[in-house]
Protein backbone atom coordinates (compact mmCIF):
# COMPACT_ATOMS: atom_id res chain seq x y z
CA UNK A 1 0.00 0.00 0.00
CA UNK A 2 1.54 3.18 -1.13
CA UNK A 3 2.27 5.67 2.32
CA UNK A 4 -0.45 8.32 1.07
CA UNK A 5 -3.02 5.04 1.13
CA UNK A 6 -2.54 3.82 4.74
CA UNK A 7 -5.75 4.85 7.03
CA UNK A 8 -4.72 6.28 10.49
CA UNK A 9 -5.13 4.24 13.49
CA UNK A 10 -4.59 5.84 17.05
CA UNK A 11 -3.76 3.68 19.63
CA UNK A 12 -3.86 4.82 23.31
CA UNK A 13 -1.50 2.65 25.88
CA UNK A 14 0.82 1.74 23.19
CA UNK A 15 3.43 1.78 24.44
CA UNK A 16 2.85 -1.21 26.77
CA UNK A 17 1.59 -4.53 26.79
CA UNK A 18 -2.32 -5.27 25.07
CA UNK A 19 -2.25 -1.76 23.55
CA UNK A 20 1.46 -2.17 22.25
CA UNK A 21 0.13 -5.43 20.36
CA UNK A 22 -2.60 -3.51 19.25
CA UNK A 23 -0.30 -1.08 17.60
CA UNK A 24 2.02 -3.87 15.81
CA UNK A 25 -1.59 -5.77 14.64
CA UNK A 26 -2.55 -2.05 13.21
CA UNK A 27 0.60 -1.52 11.27
CA UNK A 28 1.33 -4.85 10.11
CA UNK A 29 -2.54 -4.58 9.20
CA UNK A 30 -1.58 -1.41 6.70
CA UNK A 31 -2.42 1.55 8.99
CA UNK A 32 -0.28 4.36 10.28
CA UNK A 33 -0.25 5.10 13.57
CA UNK A 34 -0.76 7.88 16.25
CA UNK A 35 0.71 6.05 18.99
CA UNK A 36 0.86 7.88 22.70
CA UNK A 37 1.54 6.72 25.89
CA UNK A 38 2.30 8.28 29.42
CA UNK A 39 6.24 7.45 29.50
CA UNK A 40 8.70 8.38 27.62
CA UNK A 41 8.30 4.72 26.49
CA UNK A 42 6.15 5.51 23.82
CA UNK A 43 9.22 7.07 22.11
CA UNK A 44 11.14 4.01 22.44
CA UNK A 45 8.90 1.85 20.66
CA UNK A 46 8.20 4.15 17.60
CA UNK A 47 10.92 2.18 15.76
CA UNK A 48 8.86 -1.32 16.34
CA UNK A 49 6.25 -0.01 14.51
CA UNK A 50 7.65 1.97 12.02
CA UNK A 51 10.07 -1.09 10.66
CA UNK A 52 6.77 -3.30 9.91
CA UNK A 53 5.86 0.15 7.58
CA UNK A 54 3.82 2.22 9.57
CA UNK A 55 4.24 6.18 9.07
CA UNK A 56 4.28 6.43 13.24
CA UNK A 57 3.27 9.84 15.36
CA UNK A 58 4.11 9.11 18.86
CA UNK A 59 2.67 11.47 21.23
CA UNK A 60 3.39 11.49 25.54
CA UNK A 61 0.21 12.75 26.93
CA UNK A 62 -0.94 11.58 30.75
CA UNK A 63 -4.56 10.89 30.37
CA UNK A 64 -5.31 11.48 33.92
CA UNK A 65 -5.57 14.96 33.36
CA UNK A 66 -8.10 17.05 31.80
CA UNK A 67 -5.02 18.51 29.81
CA UNK A 68 -3.52 15.40 29.00
CA UNK A 69 -6.14 14.09 27.16
CA UNK A 70 -6.48 17.55 25.41
CA UNK A 71 -2.78 17.37 24.09
CA UNK A 72 -3.33 14.06 22.68
CA UNK A 73 -6.29 14.99 21.01
CA UNK A 74 -4.79 18.27 19.69
CA UNK A 75 -1.94 15.97 17.78
CA UNK A 76 -4.98 13.92 16.63
CA UNK A 77 -6.26 17.45 15.41
CA UNK A 78 -3.07 18.42 13.71
CA UNK A 79 -1.98 15.27 12.10
CA UNK A 80 -2.43 15.33 8.22
CA UNK A 81 -4.72 12.38 7.82
CA UNK A 82 -8.39 11.85 9.57
CA UNK A 83 -8.23 9.15 11.77
CA UNK A 84 -10.06 5.74 10.30
CA UNK A 85 -9.88 3.62 13.50
CA UNK A 86 -9.60 4.65 17.29
CA UNK A 87 -8.58 2.05 20.18
CA UNK A 88 -9.09 3.76 23.44
CA UNK A 89 -6.89 0.89 25.65
CA UNK A 90 -4.55 3.13 28.02
CA UNK A 91 -6.20 1.89 31.69
CA UNK A 92 -4.49 0.67 34.96
CA UNK A 93 -6.15 -1.56 37.82
CA UNK A 94 -5.51 -1.11 41.38
CA UNK A 95 -5.78 -3.74 43.84
CA UNK A 96 -5.85 -4.16 47.73
CA UNK A 97 -8.83 -3.55 50.39
CA UNK A 98 -10.76 -0.32 49.41
CA UNK A 99 -10.74 1.07 52.52
CA UNK A 100 -6.77 0.89 52.74
CA UNK A 101 -6.61 2.46 48.99
CA UNK A 102 -5.65 6.18 48.80
CA UNK A 103 -8.76 7.99 47.46
CA UNK A 104 -7.10 10.10 45.16
CA UNK A 105 -5.67 7.09 43.12
CA UNK A 106 -8.64 5.42 43.24
CA UNK A 107 -10.39 9.05 41.44
CA UNK A 108 -7.15 8.76 39.27
CA UNK A 109 -7.80 5.70 38.17
CA UNK A 110 -11.60 6.62 37.00
CA UNK A 111 -9.76 9.52 35.33
CA UNK A 112 -7.78 7.57 32.60
CA UNK A 113 -10.13 4.33 32.55
CA UNK A 114 -13.56 6.57 32.34
CA UNK A 115 -13.32 10.11 31.97
CA UNK A 116 -10.68 10.06 29.48
CA UNK A 117 -12.14 7.36 27.37
CA UNK A 118 -15.49 9.23 27.34
CA UNK A 119 -13.40 12.23 26.18
CA UNK A 120 -11.57 10.92 23.54
CA UNK A 121 -14.44 9.01 22.36
CA UNK A 122 -16.62 12.60 22.54
CA UNK A 123 -14.46 13.71 19.88
CA UNK A 124 -13.66 10.69 18.16
CA UNK A 125 -17.56 9.72 17.23
CA UNK A 126 -17.78 12.87 16.12
CA UNK A 127 -15.56 13.36 14.00
CA UNK A 128 -16.06 10.23 12.33
CA UNK A 129 -19.87 10.39 12.16
CA UNK A 130 -19.37 13.57 10.19
CA UNK A 131 -17.43 11.58 7.96
CA UNK A 132 -19.59 8.76 7.47
CA UNK A 133 -16.98 6.29 8.91
CA UNK A 134 -15.12 5.04 11.00
CA UNK A 135 -14.25 2.18 13.45
CA UNK A 136 -13.60 2.69 17.27
CA UNK A 137 -12.10 -0.22 20.04
CA UNK A 138 -12.88 0.29 23.78
CA UNK A 139 -10.89 -2.08 26.08
CA UNK A 140 -13.26 -2.95 28.49
CA UNK A 141 -12.36 -6.39 30.41
CA UNK A 142 -13.44 -9.84 31.80
CA UNK A 143 -14.11 -7.86 34.96
CA UNK A 144 -17.32 -6.26 33.49
CA UNK A 145 -18.91 -9.04 33.88
CA UNK A 146 -18.83 -9.85 37.42
CA UNK A 147 -18.43 -7.69 40.70
CA UNK A 148 -14.47 -7.64 41.63
CA UNK A 149 -13.56 -6.75 45.75
CA UNK A 150 -10.65 -5.87 46.22
CA UNK A 151 -10.12 -4.34 42.66
CA UNK A 152 -13.18 -2.72 43.58
CA UNK A 153 -13.14 0.88 41.63
CA UNK A 154 -10.99 -1.23 38.89
CA UNK A 155 -14.00 -3.84 37.74
CA UNK A 156 -16.48 -1.31 37.76
CA UNK A 157 -14.51 0.93 35.90
CA UNK A 158 -14.30 -1.54 32.96
CA UNK A 159 -18.20 -2.28 33.59
CA UNK A 160 -18.41 1.30 32.43
CA UNK A 161 -16.86 1.24 29.66
CA UNK A 162 -18.37 -1.97 28.24
CA UNK A 163 -21.96 -0.39 28.55
CA UNK A 164 -21.01 3.09 27.44
CA UNK A 165 -19.43 1.09 24.39
CA UNK A 166 -22.37 -1.08 23.83
CA UNK A 167 -24.74 2.05 24.31
CA UNK A 168 -22.81 4.04 21.72
CA UNK A 169 -22.80 1.43 19.21
CA UNK A 170 -26.56 1.62 18.96
CA UNK A 171 -26.81 5.37 19.00
CA UNK A 172 -24.42 5.46 16.12
CA UNK A 173 -26.11 2.72 13.67
CA UNK A 174 -26.62 3.87 10.47
CA UNK A 175 -23.62 6.09 10.47
CA UNK A 176 -21.26 4.53 9.31
CA UNK A 177 -19.02 4.27 12.46
CA UNK A 178 -19.09 1.42 14.46
CA UNK A 179 -18.01 0.44 18.27
CA UNK A 180 -16.66 -2.98 19.45
CA UNK A 181 -15.88 -3.65 22.49
CA UNK A 182 -12.61 -5.68 23.69
CA UNK A 183 -12.92 -7.99 26.81
CA UNK A 184 -9.52 -9.63 27.51
CA UNK A 185 -9.34 -12.29 30.27
CA UNK A 186 -6.20 -11.63 32.74
CA UNK A 187 -3.29 -11.05 30.17
CA UNK A 188 0.74 -11.50 30.53
CA UNK A 189 1.26 -7.59 30.88
CA UNK A 190 2.47 -5.57 33.76
CA UNK A 191 -0.97 -4.65 34.44
CA UNK A 192 -1.12 -6.59 37.68
CA UNK A 193 2.34 -5.76 38.98
CA UNK A 194 1.64 -2.20 38.55
CA UNK A 195 -1.47 -3.06 40.05
CA UNK A 196 -0.11 -3.64 43.26
CA UNK A 197 -1.49 -7.15 43.10
CA UNK A 198 2.00 -9.32 42.51
CA UNK A 199 0.57 -10.54 46.49
CA UNK A 200 -2.94 -12.46 45.24
CA UNK A 201 -3.34 -15.30 42.63
CA UNK A 202 -3.22 -12.67 39.86
CA UNK A 203 0.35 -11.56 40.22
CA UNK A 204 2.42 -14.54 38.27
CA UNK A 205 1.66 -13.71 34.78
CA UNK A 206 2.11 -17.75 33.71
CA UNK A 207 -1.07 -19.33 32.38
CA UNK A 208 -2.25 -15.94 31.89
CA UNK A 209 -3.47 -14.90 28.05
CA UNK A 210 -0.96 -14.13 25.54
CA UNK A 211 -1.16 -10.12 24.82
CA UNK A 212 -0.40 -10.67 21.24
CA UNK A 213 -3.45 -12.77 20.44
CA UNK A 214 -5.71 -10.64 23.36
CA UNK A 215 -4.40 -7.84 20.08
CA UNK A 216 -5.31 -10.33 17.30
CA UNK A 217 -8.60 -10.99 18.57
CA UNK A 218 -9.20 -7.43 18.97
CA UNK A 219 -8.33 -5.93 15.78
CA UNK A 220 -10.18 -8.31 13.76
CA UNK A 221 -13.15 -7.71 15.88
CA UNK A 222 -12.63 -4.25 15.28
CA UNK A 223 -12.25 -4.67 11.76
CA UNK A 224 -15.37 -6.87 10.94
CA UNK A 225 -17.47 -4.43 13.59
CA UNK A 226 -18.59 -6.87 15.97
CA UNK A 227 -20.11 -5.44 19.16
CA UNK A 228 -17.98 -7.10 21.76
CA UNK A 229 -15.31 -9.83 21.47
CA UNK A 230 -14.31 -11.75 25.30
CA UNK A 231 -11.00 -12.22 24.21
CA UNK A 232 -8.37 -14.78 25.03
CA UNK A 233 -8.11 -18.68 25.35
CA UNK A 234 -11.07 -20.94 25.49
CA UNK A 235 -11.16 -21.07 29.26
CA UNK A 236 -11.45 -17.31 29.25
CA UNK A 237 -14.30 -17.44 26.56
CA UNK A 238 -16.42 -20.05 28.63
CA UNK A 239 -15.78 -18.25 31.76
CA UNK A 240 -17.22 -14.86 30.31
CA UNK A 241 -20.65 -17.29 29.48
CA UNK A 242 -20.87 -18.94 32.88
CA UNK A 243 -20.50 -15.27 33.93
CA UNK A 244 -23.91 -14.62 32.60
CA UNK A 245 -25.48 -17.26 34.84
CA UNK A 246 -24.10 -17.00 38.03
CA UNK A 247 -25.48 -14.80 41.06
CA UNK A 248 -23.44 -12.27 41.45
CA UNK A 249 -22.86 -12.48 45.08
CA UNK A 250 -20.90 -16.03 43.80
CA UNK A 251 -18.79 -14.75 41.73
CA UNK A 252 -18.39 -11.63 44.22
CA UNK A 253 -16.66 -14.48 46.84
CA UNK A 254 -14.61 -16.19 44.32
CA UNK A 255 -13.21 -12.83 43.39
CA UNK A 256 -12.45 -11.91 46.95
CA UNK A 257 -10.44 -15.50 47.26
CA UNK A 258 -8.19 -14.75 44.18
CA UNK A 259 -7.91 -11.18 44.72
CA UNK A 260 -7.07 -10.45 48.09
CA UNK A 261 -3.66 -9.63 49.48
CA UNK A 262 -2.27 -12.40 51.24
CA UNK A 263 -0.36 -10.26 53.67
N1 LIG B 1 -3.62 -7.26 31.63
C1 LIG B 1 -4.81 -7.73 31.95
O1 LIG B 1 -4.94 -8.79 32.62
C2 LIG B 1 -6.05 -7.03 31.45
C3 LIG B 1 -7.26 -7.77 31.46
C4 LIG B 1 -8.42 -7.12 31.01
C5 LIG B 1 -8.38 -5.81 30.57
N2 LIG B 1 -7.19 -5.13 30.58
C6 LIG B 1 -7.21 -3.74 30.10
O2 LIG B 1 -6.29 -3.63 29.04
C7 LIG B 1 -5.78 -2.29 28.99
C8 LIG B 1 -4.28 -2.33 28.80
O3 LIG B 1 -3.72 -3.01 29.92
P1 LIG B 1 -2.31 -3.75 29.83
O4 LIG B 1 -2.50 -5.11 30.37
O5 LIG B 1 -1.71 -3.59 28.49
O6 LIG B 1 -1.52 -2.90 30.94
P2 LIG B 1 -0.03 -2.27 30.89
O7 LIG B 1 0.92 -3.26 30.33
O8 LIG B 1 0.19 -1.74 32.26
O9 LIG B 1 -0.16 -1.05 29.85
C9 LIG B 1 -0.97 0.05 30.15
C10 LIG B 1 -0.81 1.11 29.09
O10 LIG B 1 -1.61 2.24 29.47
C11 LIG B 1 -0.78 3.40 29.55
N3 LIG B 1 -1.19 4.30 30.64
C12 LIG B 1 -1.30 4.01 31.95
N4 LIG B 1 -1.60 5.12 32.64
C13 LIG B 1 -1.68 6.13 31.74
C14 LIG B 1 -1.91 7.52 31.84
N5 LIG B 1 -2.12 8.13 33.01
N6 LIG B 1 -1.91 8.25 30.71
C15 LIG B 1 -1.66 7.68 29.51
N7 LIG B 1 -1.42 6.38 29.35
C16 LIG B 1 -1.42 5.61 30.46
C17 LIG B 1 0.61 2.86 29.84
O11 LIG B 1 1.60 3.83 29.48
P3 LIG B 1 3.09 3.75 30.13
O12 LIG B 1 3.51 2.30 30.08
O13 LIG B 1 3.88 4.61 29.21
O14 LIG B 1 2.98 4.25 31.52
C18 LIG B 1 0.62 1.61 28.97
O15 LIG B 1 0.90 1.94 27.64
C19 LIG B 1 -6.26 -1.59 30.27
O16 LIG B 1 -7.30 -0.70 29.92
C20 LIG B 1 -6.78 -2.72 31.14
O17 LIG B 1 -7.87 -2.31 31.93
C21 LIG B 1 -6.02 -5.71 31.01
Amino acid sequence: MSSRNRPLALVTGASNGIGYELALAFARGGFDLLATGRSTTIHAVEADFSSVGANVTTVQADLSTAEGTETLWKAVHDHAKPVEAGALNAGIGLGGAFLDNDLDEQLQLIEINISSVVRLTKYLADAMAHRGRGRILITSSISATLPTPYETVYGPSRAFTRMFALSLREELRGTGVTVTTLMPGATNSDFHARAGMNDTAFGPNEGKNDKAEIARQGFDALLTGKAEVVAGDRTTKRTALVNRLLPEPLKAAHHARKAKPRR
